[in-house]
């Protein structure tokens, strides 16, 4: 994993550990804006007058009569959702040890007459000359985006200590910096193999970005520019396309001083890299300008106080040398590369974390009634005697509950027909495999290999297990054939 340097100075410059709040406000629809402001000071009110402990993960429930009205009917959630610089590791804490952090905000969806006029903001000039618009503007936060930070799971805390990373930055920019002493252009590479959730996060961290940073920016947008679509059929064009993609960006960061602006660039090698590519073709000039147009509008983007840039980059050299960045090679040089304030490899997920996935997976499965509930335990074969021997048992129920990771290990490993166990084997079988596919694979398996349309956890992870060595087995044909697999 790449060295995140940037987040290990903050901890002794707080006095207190920050625990967040996250407070949905009902939206029905109709982009009606609430005083997110008030509810935010009212929820902070009450859960100081309610509560002396809160946990991670916690929801809370409000009595109407808890909240001035009319506030308590348009609540729709209050979460528990992290804590920053906190060094307890319990998840629980004393609301007198820390500083409450609430954030209140509505879920947008872009209305009808939003959606042609956001297209016309950037590209339109070009609409008749290419296949699609460059760039899509997504209010934040989005509905669209609604879950994605909780599917994703990795090992490592990628997610949050990038997100506690970018907010730090931004609020740091927000105390009027002189651009010209601090050099940073706030902008973030993830890089890795594909299908390893580097889009997702970036749209993700897009969406809490925009919650955690609603005090400081009342509206949040994001600006997902389509690499596709500038580079390869009217490429010649490319150049001109992306200065004037910026230029209209920059009109909209002077114009909307409050808005925080996320500017999205996925799979930013395929602007960068053109520069190689090109110089052997026959364009070389326009590719070069394209590139160069890039750099330039990053220079020129550092100076606002309301914007980060986030890319992301599939490179499969990755994959040789995770522990060092060698996309040198690919973009030919280091301009770009250079410009990048925060560089994170997002790795496969380990053993641990598919099986957390396959968990989820398979559990949504028999919430659809796909899969026949079961809940599983360990007890003493005769409970009065704690020397009597362990049990494993399975129980009927409503729903499939599997238990988590740690619990398999400390209950279930030595159970080795045991549906966790069973379930960890084919996890650590499945090693390898991107998160793309591990997240499709349990459905996958069901429709290939079993006849009915619900069936036993039993025959789902027989069915899995064959799905797994088959996709193994093509990762390997295909890697000795010299390519990936995605
Ligand atoms: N670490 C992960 N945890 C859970 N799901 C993942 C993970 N990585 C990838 N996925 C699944 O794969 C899908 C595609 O991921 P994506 O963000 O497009 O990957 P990338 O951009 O790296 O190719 C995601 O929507 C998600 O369902
Ligand atoms: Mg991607």
């Amino acid at each position: 994993m790449a060295t995140n340097n940037y987040s290990l100075q903050t901890t002794k410059v707080r006095q207190k550990p920050i625990l967040h709040v996250e407070v949905r406000v009902k939206s029905d629809g109709d982009n009606v804006i609430i005083r997110t402001d008030i509810i935010r000071e009212d929820v902070t009110k009450w859960l100081i007058d309610n509560f002396a402990i809160l946990s991670l993960g916690q929801e809370l429930h409000t009595l109407e009569s808890d909240l001035k009205e009319p506030h308590a009917q348009v609540l729709e959630s209050i979460k528990v959702a992290e804590c920053t610089y906190g060094e307890i590791e319990s998840g629980a804490y004393h609301l007198e040890n820390v500083e409450l952090d609430v954030q209140a905000y509505q879920l947008r969806v872009p209305t009808e007459s939003q959606c042609p006029q956001q297209n016309q903001n950037v590209g339109e000039q070009e609409k008749n000359e290419i296949d699609g618009p460059q760039a899509r503007i997504i209010p934040l936060p989005s509905k669209e985006f609604d879950g994605i930070w909780e599917s994703l799971l990795f090992d490592q805390p990628i997610p949050s200590s990038l997100l506690r990373a970018i907010t730090h930055m931004v609020l740091l920019s927000t105390r009027g910096l002189d651009t010209w002493v601090i050099n940073w252009n706030r902008l973030i590479l993830l890089w890795g193999p594909p299908g390893t959730g580097k889009t997702s996060l970036c749209r993700g961290l897009a969406q809490k970005l925009a919650i955690r940073l609603g005090k400081h920016f009342p509206r949040s947008k994001l600006v997902e520019i389509q690499t596709h679509s500038l580079g390869s059929k009217f490429f010649s064009e490319s150049g001109k396309l992306v200065s004037k993609m910026f230029e209209t960006i920059e009109a909209m960061l002077l114009e909307e001083e409050d808005t925080f602006v996320c500017v999205f660039i996925d799979e930013v090698e395929t602007i960068t890299a053109r520069r190689e590519q090109t110089i052997i073709g026959n364009e070389p000039l326009d590719a070069m300008r394209a590139v160069n147009t890039l750099l330039t509008a990053l220079d020129r983007l550092r100076h606002h106080i309301n914007i980060i840039v986030l890319c992301t980059s599939n490179l499969i050299s990755a994959l040789v040398s995770p522990n060092r960045l060698i996309i040198y090679d690919v973009f030919q040089d280091n301009a770009f590369i250079d410009r990048i304030d925060i560089k994170q490899f997002i790795p496969h997920p380990n053993a641990t974390v598919i099986y957390e996935i396959y968990k989820s997976c398979f559990e949504n499965l028999s919430k659809c009634g796909v899969i026949e509930g079961l809940t599983f335990d360990v007890i003493q074969l005769n409970p009065q005697d704690p020397e009597t021997p362990l049990q494993y048992i399975e129980h009927p129920a409503d729903r499939l509950i599997l238990p988590s990771y740690d619990e398999m290990l400390i209950g279930y490993q030595i159970f080795p027909d045991s549906i966790p166990k069973q379930l960890a084997d084919v996890a650590s079988a499945s090693v390898g495999l991107s998160g793309r596919c591990l997240r499709r694979l349990p459905a996958l398996s069901l429709a290939l290999h079993t006849q009915n349309t619900r069936c036993r956890i039993h025959d789902a992870l027989t069915a899995l297990h064959q799905g797994v060595t088959e996709e193994q087995h093509a990762k390997t044909e295909t890697e000795a054939l010299g390519g990936s697999v995605k």
